[in-house]
């Protein structure tokens, strides 16, 4: 059964992988076999994410890339396909957040977290898709988040481009099937850097607290298992979804 979830020789290509929720999806996915290379801009964080999988015995490199830049995008995936001679999977996690009401935030703030959570994917996986519709095999993880559902004060953006992100999941589905799939992971709140602010703010650890089942933060552990369903062959008749992990915030009314 292990073997339905089993990522042994495939090459997985995974943005955001210098920290935070991407660092243990990285180390996810190599230990359960797959080549990880580990993109984003900070080299040296990368260097360790990287290192971090080698040393469990796994296989990881390092792509060092910023996903708003277009040429960039296609460079390296052409290099990718020419080293490792294909992508199987592609995990579209890295993305910002700003907090703002909107009547205070600047066209360039909002266009800046749309242009990180939402365009960039679409030049990603459009790079990426072309690949996997030739080899007629791939896997698409976009990982959206409960912003991408729900709206919330301060993060228009945000959440705007997050559910931009669960259409355009859908969207791929449509365009890239049968052989290549196209899902979404909506997480809800996670401790990571992103979420610092919002960590140290009592009443919302306490709203947080109520609203899920589980009477807790995420953490990045959670979602490991969802990551390989939807990254695996496990979910070979998934396709347009979007996996709600968030320990019930979006279902329960507290
Ligand atoms: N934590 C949560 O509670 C939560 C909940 C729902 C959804 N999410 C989503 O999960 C993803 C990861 O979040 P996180 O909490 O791990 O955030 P994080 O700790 O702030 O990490 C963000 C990652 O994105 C990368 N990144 C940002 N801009 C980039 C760019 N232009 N090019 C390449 N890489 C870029 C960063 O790497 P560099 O700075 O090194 O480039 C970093 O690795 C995000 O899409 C976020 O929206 C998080």
């Amino acid at each position: 059964m292990a073997d339905l979830f089993s990522m042994k020789n495939r090459v997985v290509l995974l943005t955001g992988a210098s920290r935070g929720l991407g660092r243990d999806m990285a180390l996810t996915l190599g230990g359960a076999g797959a080549t990880v290379l580990c993109a984003g801009r900070t080299v040296k964080e990368l260097e360790k994410t990287a290192r971090a999988i080698t040393r469990k015995g796994g296989r990881a490199h390092v792509v060092p890339l910023d996903i708003t830049d277009e040429a960039a995008v296609r460079e390296q995936v052409a290099s990718i396909i020419s080293r490792h001679r294909r992508i199987d999977v592609l995990v579209n996690n890295a993305g910002i957040i700003y907090r703002e009401a909107i009547v205070d935030t600047t066209t360039d703030a909002f266009r800046a977290a749309v242009e990180t959570d939402l365009v960039s994917q679409f030049m990603v996986a459009r790079e990426v898709g072309r690949h996997m519709l030739e080899r007629k095999y791939g896997r698409i993880v976009n990982i959206s988040s409960i912003m991408g559902i729900l709206g919330r004060a301060t993060v228009a953006g945000y959440v705007a481009a997050k559910h931009g992100l669960i259409g355009l999941t859908k969207s791929l589905a449509v365009e890239f099937g049968p052989h290549v799939t196209a899902n979404a992971i909506a997480p809800g709140y996670i401790r990571t850097e992103l979420n610092v602010p919002l960590q140290r703010n009592k009443e919302f650890c306490v709203m947080l607290e109520q609203r899920t089942a589980a009477h807790r933060w995420g953490k990045p552990e959670d979602l490991r298992g969802p990551l390989l369903l939807l990254a695996s062959d496990a979910s070979a008749y998934m396709t347009g979804h979007t996996l709600v992990v968030d320990g019930g915030m979006t279902t329960i009314l507290a």
